[in-house]
C-alpha cells in the first residue's frame, strides 16, 4: 500500500510518498478500513516537528518511519474476529488515536471504538473534515469540564478564534444547545462565523474582545497563549466571577511539560501549573482539555450531521501526493474550516 511518511522530525521536506509498505492486518478488536479522506490538524504539524515524542515513541511498535493524520472517512476491507456489526464494502468514518495507525495511508487498522458507519448525506471529503475537532469540543465539553448539553441552554459562550477547524464546529454546536455566542476571527471569516450562527463577532484586528464582552458564563480558548499574549487573563475577564463559570483552554501544557521534563518530573510540574491557575481565577472553574476518543461522541456527531445541524465547512482540499502543501496551509495559521486530503489517486 501507499503511505505518507516522515523518516525524522522536521520540516514538511521530509515527507516522502511510500509505495510498497505491507497491507496492515487487523487484530480481533480492529476493523481495516480503505481510506478515502482524511485530514491536517495543527497537532500533525506538530508531532512533525517532534512534539510529544516523550509519549508517542512510548506508543510507536517502530520509531520510523512514521505516518501522520488521525482523522479518516472509508470503506470497511477486513473485519477483526472479534468485531460485530460491520460488513465489507460499508462507508466508515472516525479518528485514531492509536500512534501507530497513521490515516495519510491508503489503508489504516482502527480500533473497533474508534469508528462507526458514516453519515449519508455527506461524501468522505466531507467527513474527513469533523471527527477530531468535533471529539475535542465534545471531550472539553463533557469529559474535562463536566458540562452536560441540557446545562447549556441559555448560556453565553465566547469561542477564542471561531474560524478554524474546531471554531467551525463549536460555534455550530453551541448553537445547537441554544447558547448565545460570541467569538473572534479576522476580517475575511466574518460571513463565515456569521452563517455558522454566531451572535457577536469580533475583528480582532479592529478591537479587544475584553472591551466589549462580559458576564459570560463559559470561554472556549482555541488559541491560548502560544497564539495570544495572556490569553487566559483576557477571557477570564469577561467571565461572570462565579463557580457556575468555565475557561476552557486546548493549550494543555502537559505534553511540553512532559517533553522538557521527562515523564518523572513533567506529571507533577504540570500539576503544580494547573493547581496554580485554578488558585489564582478562583471561583472561575478553569479546564485543561486534550483531545479523547469518544465512541459516544461520534456516534452523536453522526446524528447531528444526518439531521443537518451540523454541516462540515472546508477550506481546501489537497491531493494526499501534496500533503506538505496541506500542511504549510496549516502553518499559516489563518485557515478557514478545514484542510482535507482527498486520497484519490
Ligand atoms: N488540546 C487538544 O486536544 C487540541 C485539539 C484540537 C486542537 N487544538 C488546538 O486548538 C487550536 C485550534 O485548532 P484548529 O484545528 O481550529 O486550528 P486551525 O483550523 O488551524 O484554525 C486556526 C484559526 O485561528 C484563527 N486565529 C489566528 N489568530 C487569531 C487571533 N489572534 N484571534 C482569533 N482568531 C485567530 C484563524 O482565524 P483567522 O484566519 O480569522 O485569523 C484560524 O481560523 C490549535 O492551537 C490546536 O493546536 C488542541
Amino acid at each position: 500500500m501507499y503511505a505518507i511518511t516522515i523518516n525524522k522530525y522536521g520540516d514538511v521536506s521530509n515527507f516522502s510518498i511510500e509505495e510498497n509498505l505491507d497491507l496492515p492486518q487487523p487484530k480481533p478488536n480492529q476493523v481495516l478500513v480503505k481510506v478515502h479522506a482524511s485530514s491536517v490538524n495543527p497537532i500533525d504539524l506538530m508531532k512533525r516537528e517532534g512534539y510529544g515524542r516523550t509519549i508517542f515513541e512510548k506508543q510507536r511498535k517502530d520509531l520510523f518511519p512514521w505516518i501522520l493524520g488521525s482523522d479518516f472517512s472509508g470503506t470497511v476491507v477486513d473485519i477483526g474476529s472479534k468485531v460485530r456489526g460491520y460488513n465489507i464494502d460499508e462507508e466508515v468514518w472516525g479518528c485514531t488515536s492509536n500512534a501507530n495507525s497513521g490515516t495519510h495511508a491508503e489503508f489504516v487498522c482502527i480500533d473497533v471504538d474508534e469508528l462507526t458507519h458514516k453519515p449519508n448525506n455527506i461524501n468522505h471529503l466531507e467527513a474527513a473534515s469533523l471527527p477530531y475537532v468535533a471529539l475535542t469540543t465534545w471531550s472539553a465539553l463533557v469529559r474535562w469540564s463536566g458540562l452536560r448539553p441540557n446545562d447549556l441552554k441559555g448560556k453565553k459562550v465566547f469561542i477564542q478564534g471561531g474560524a478554524g477547524g474546531v471554531g467551525c464546529f463549536s460555534i455550530q454546536l453551541f448553537k445547537s444547545f441554544g447558547c448565545e455566542v460570541a467569538t473572534t476571527c479576522s476580517v475575511k471569516n466574518i460571513e463565515l462565523v456569521q452563517s455558522l450562527g454566531a451572535d457577536q463577532v469580533i475583528d480582532y484586528d479592529e478591537q479587544n474582545f475584553e472591551d466589549i464582552l462580559n458576564n459570560f458564563d463559559i470561554a472556549y480558548d482555541l488559541l491560548g497563549n502560544s497564539v495570544l499574549d495572556n490569553s487566559i487573563e483576557r477571557c477570564c475577564s469577561i467571565l461572570s466571577k462565579s463557580s457556575n463559570s468555565h475557561y476552557i483552554t486546548l493549550t494543555h501544557p502537559l505534553v511540553n511539560t512532559l517533553d522538557s521534563r521527562g515523564l518523572l518530573m513533567g506529571v507533577p510540574h504540570a500539576l503544580y501549573l494547573r493547581q496554580k491557575q485554578k488558585s489564582k481565577y478562583r471561583p472561575i472553574n478553569i479546564h485543561w482539555s486534550i483531545y479523547r476518543p469518544s465512541l459516544s461522541g461520534l456516534e452523536q456527531l453522526t446524528q447531528l450531521v444526518e439531521e443537518e445541524t451540523i454541516k462540515p465547512i472546508i477550506d481546501s482540499i489537497y491531493p494526499i501526493g501534496e500533503l506538505s502543501k496541506a500542511h504549510e496551509k496549516i502553518a499559516t495559521g489563518h485557515v478557514s474550516g478545514k484542510v482535507v486530503i482527498d486520497h484519490k489517486i
